[in-house]
Formats: C-alpha cells, sequence, structure tokens
C-alpha cells in the first residue's frame, strides 16, 4: 500500500503512467516487487517470480549480489557522491580497471548513468574527434530513447513520433558489409552498430560481418562505436562480444550490467586517438552525477566478480544445453516457435577473455 492506502498499481495508473499499469496488469503482473535476490522477485504476498527479464539485461550477476551489495555499502559510509573539487578513487580505479579488459588500445573512460547518455556523448565525441557529422546506424538496432541515441536507432515504432530526428544520421540493413561499403564516404564521422542487435530480437551478424566494417572504417577514415550495453561484461560467453571476431573498436560503449546490478552507470570507452580533442577541452561534454564514487564501486566489484567467478566462460559453456533444449523445443512445436536464436554459435571460439595491454 502507498501513502493514502492505494495499491502501487493504482498509484502507477494515478500518478505514473495508466497506460503501463494497465499493460503490466493485463499481462497478470500487477503485483509490486518487494525484495530480490539472485534470480528471484518478491511480491508483497510473498510470491515468489523467476526473473526472465533481468531488467531488461541489467542482472548479469543476479539481483543484490553479495559482493557488490557490500562495496556499495562501503562506499555509502565513506562518499556517495562526488565533491568534484578533487581526484575520485573509485573512478580512478574502475577507468584502469576497464583499460585492462577492454579491446584493442582503448584506455579512456567517461563515466554516466545510463546507455542512452553513453551513446549521445561517444556521438558528440565522434564527431568531435573525426571533424566530420555523419553517422551511419543500423536498421532494427537500438541505441536508447534521448534525441541523439533515438536518431540512431533503427525502430520506426520509436521513432516516428518524434520525427524530424536529428539530421545526418543515416540507416543500412544489418549485416550487409556491401550496403554499409556503399554508404560510407568521407563525410562519415562514425558507424554506430551493435554486435548483436539486442532489443531487435537478438540478431547475430554473419561472421566476419564486424571485422569487415571495421575495416571500411579504417580504409575511409570514419570512427566505429560499437555498443556493448547490452552485449558487455561477460553476457555473450566474452567479456565483450566484438571478441568473437578480434574486433577492435574506437569507442566502446557499456552500460546495464556494468553497475553490477545495484547501481545506475554507464561508460564511454575510447583510444587516446579519438580523446585528444576532448583532452585539449576536458567539460565540453560533462556529467554532474556521472563517474560517482557509489557507482563506481559497483562497476569495481562488477568487475571482481566477472573476473573471479568466470561469469563470460559460463555463459558459453551454461548456455550450450539451454540453446540444444530450445532448438529441440522449436523443433517440436514449429507452429509456436519461429525460430531459435542465440548469441552463440558453436563456431565462436573462446579466445582472449582478460588481458593487459
Ligand atoms: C544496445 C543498447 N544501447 C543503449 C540502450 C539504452 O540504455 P538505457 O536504457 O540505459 O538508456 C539499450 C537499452 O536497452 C541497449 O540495449
Amino acid at each position: 500500500m502507498n501513502g493514502d492506502g492505494e495499491s502501487a498499481a493504482a498509484a502507477y495508473a494515478r500518478h505514473v503512467n495508466d497506460g503501463l499499469a494497465r499493460l503490466l496488469s493485463f499481462m497478470g503482473l500487477d503485483a509490486a516487487a518487494v525484495r530480490a535476490e539472485g534470480c528471484f522477485v518478491w511480491d508483497e504476498q510473498g510470491r515468489r517470480f523467476l526473473d526472465f527479464l533481468g531488467g531488461y539485461g541489467v542482472f548479469s550477476f543476479g539481483h543484490r549480489h553479495p559482493r557488490i551489495v557490500a562495496a556499495v555499502t562501503a562506499q555509502l559510509e565513506r562518499m556517495p557522491l562526488s565533491a568534484k573539487i578533487l581526484f575520485d578513487k573509485p573512478t580512478a580505479e574502475l577507468a584502469a580497471r576497464l583499460a585492462d579488459i577492454t579491446p584493442g588500445s582503448i584506455s579512456k573512460f567517461f563515466f554516466c548513468n545510463s546507455g542512452t547518455e553513453a551513446v549521445e556523448g561517444a556521438l558528440k565525441l565522434a564527431r568531435l574527434a573525426s571533424g566530420r557529422s555523419r553517422i551511419i546506424y543500423a536498421e532494427n538496432s537500438f541505441h536508447g530513447k534521448t534525441l541523439g541515441a533515438l536518431s540512431a536507432t533503427g525502430r520506426d515504432k520509436y521513432r516516428e513520433p518524434f520525427l524530424p530526428l536529428l539530421p545526418e544520421f543515416t540507416g543500412v540493413p544489418f549485416g550487409d558489409a556491401t550496403a554499409m561499403a556503399k554508404a560510407l564516404d568521407e563525410t562519415v564521422a562514425a558507424v554506430i552498430l551493435e554486435p548483436i542487435q539486442g532489443e531487435g530480437g537478438v540478431i547475430v551478424p554473419p561472421l566476419g560481418y564486424l571485422a569487415e566494417v571495421r575495416e571500411l572504417t579504417r580504409q575511409r577514415g570514419a570512427l566505429l562505436i560499437l555498443d556493448e550495453v547490452q552485449t558487455g561484461m561477460g553476457r555473450t560467453g566474452y567479456n565483450f562480444a566484438c571478441e568473437r571476431e578480434g574486433v577492435e573498436p574506437d569507442f566502446i560503449l557499456l552500460a546495464k550490467a556494468l553497475g553490477g546490478g545495484v547501481m545506475p552507470l554507464g561508460a564511454i570507452g575510447g583510444t587516446p586517438e579519438v580523446w585528444a580533442k576532448f583532452e585539449q577541452n576536458p567539460l565540453i561534454h560533462s556529467s554532474t552525477f556521472g563517474g560517482n564514487p557509489l557507482a563506481c564501486a559497483a562497476g569495481i566489484a562488477a568487475l571482481d566478480v566477472l573476473q573471479e567467478e568466470q561469469l563470460a566462460e559460463r555463459a558459453a559453456q551454461e548456455g550450450e544445453p539451454f540453446l540444444a533444449r530450445l532448438r529441440k523445443l522449436a523443433a517440436d512445436y514449429p507452429d509456436l516457435v519461429k525460430e531459435t536464436r542465440s548469441s552463440r554459435s558453436r563456431c565462436w571460439s573462446h579466445s582472449r577473455s582478460m588481458r593487459r595491454k
């Protein structure tokens, strides 16, 4: 019950969004969550739910992983938010730790609070670094719902009510290197791609696509932004999905599971080259709450868990039996199951996971 005794569902309908309240009620999910642990969520009446949604990809470490909760609690007691007048140790440590495991020469980080903010910042930094303006994105992609990220999102249902979006954004079919080659010219600042399209329906591009796009961007002097907001942090059997093809982007974007399922946290990772102009004018892009010590403490603990519990390796191993059973279900019930898609296929070799630069 809420303040005046009404249920959470009724308060959502009156004060948050009636459409959302009706949607959850229609799906039989009109109970209020009060507690969560591991892969379970409990409602007010003590009913336990197996959480298959994972907060849209946030809970790769489960709900309230004890190590991450302990790190955040300890930081909360010391200093949750930045005074902005001195350096913040958790921010410094998280950036250094990410530099150790992100691909190629990515070694600089800007922290923010969400995936869409990471996309916004990367689009700006790509324009700044390249001195060019055009952005190429993939059809059916999802990069977030703020105006810049939405302009790079290839989903009409989210775009249409807000047209016109930002100029100089061009959509191309996902997984089609020929179409990419046609669109890429010397006006293009950056190509932004998800290594595997998440919200668009777990669409895995053909093996070799990312590497071809990487080569094309190099040839044409454009930058490559890989949005690993959903695929990062071990989810696909690699720390970052671009490791599948050994692709080294100019920017890597992280959020969702980066905060360990305890704090909101996003990050833009970039190479020293793409950071150079930003470093000449470091306040040209900033965030009041981005990189706060509380969120960064969660991020550091999340990296500890990722590495020590070998989450990427385990996702790869434990995903296989699930996939086999789901494929069998699809074969047994072709009228009900159209297709089984996975972020992994047997041809993926498990190569580099951790390495120092
Ligand atoms: C690939 C990708 N990029 C960006 C976003 C936006 O993240 P957020 O909802 O944290 O703004 C999402 C969210 O689903 C996503 O899947």
